[in-house]
């Protein structure tokens, strides 16, 4: 369990170091930026569907991970700045030729993250709810602005 941490932090430690010195193409870093903040958020509401299901008996843990998903709220708009999007990346040009349905589709977003927030105290159906909820918004961006797994 030590080393397993050790490691982990290791690696990450040395991805940060690496990322900074490899210096900035402004978009790059963007797009680099923008799947750590989607990663952050797979990881919260994967958390609470493991506490929601009872796989884990961390129910207190369950409104920190609500609040951070709620958090993303305020930063999902601001993920896509034209010119962030390109082959290096997943993000389709979709994102920027249909800028109304994409608007759309971060409002939805905004929506079921703060409404996931609100629902941190919940039991365990109330959180599944709640994440049933943000979940569909996730997969209705991805659907339609993110390139689809070869
Ligand atoms: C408004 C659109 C939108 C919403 C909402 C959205 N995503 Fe994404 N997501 C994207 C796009 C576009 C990419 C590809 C980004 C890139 O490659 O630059 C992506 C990438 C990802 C990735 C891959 C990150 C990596 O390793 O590169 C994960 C994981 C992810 N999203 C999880 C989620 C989860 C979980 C949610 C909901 C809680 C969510 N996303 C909501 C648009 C969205």
């Amino acid at each position: 369990m030590q080393t397993r941490i050790t490691l982990t932090a290791t690696i990450a430690l040395a991805g940060f170091l690496l990322g900074t010195q490899a210096g900035a193409d402004g978009h790059g870093d963007t797009a680099n930026y923008r799947s750590a903040v989607m990663s952050a958020m797979a990881g919260h509401i994967s958390s609470i569907s493991a506490i929601a299901r009872g796989r884990v008996p961390f129910e207190s843990h369950a409104s920190g991970h609500a609040t951070a998903l709620g958090a993303t709220a305020d930063m999902i708009g601001d993920l896509f700045p034209e010119g962030s999007g390109g082959d290096d990346t997943d993000a389709l040009d979709s994102i920027w030729e249909d800028a109304e349905g994409f608007a759309a589709a971060v409002a939805a977003y905004e929506d079921a993250a703060r409404a996931m927030a609100e629902a941190g105290g919940a039991d365990s159906q109330g959180l599944m709810r709640a994440m049933a909820n943000l979940g569909r918004t996730c997969s209705g961006c991805h659907d339609n602005y993110r390139r689809p797994d070869e």
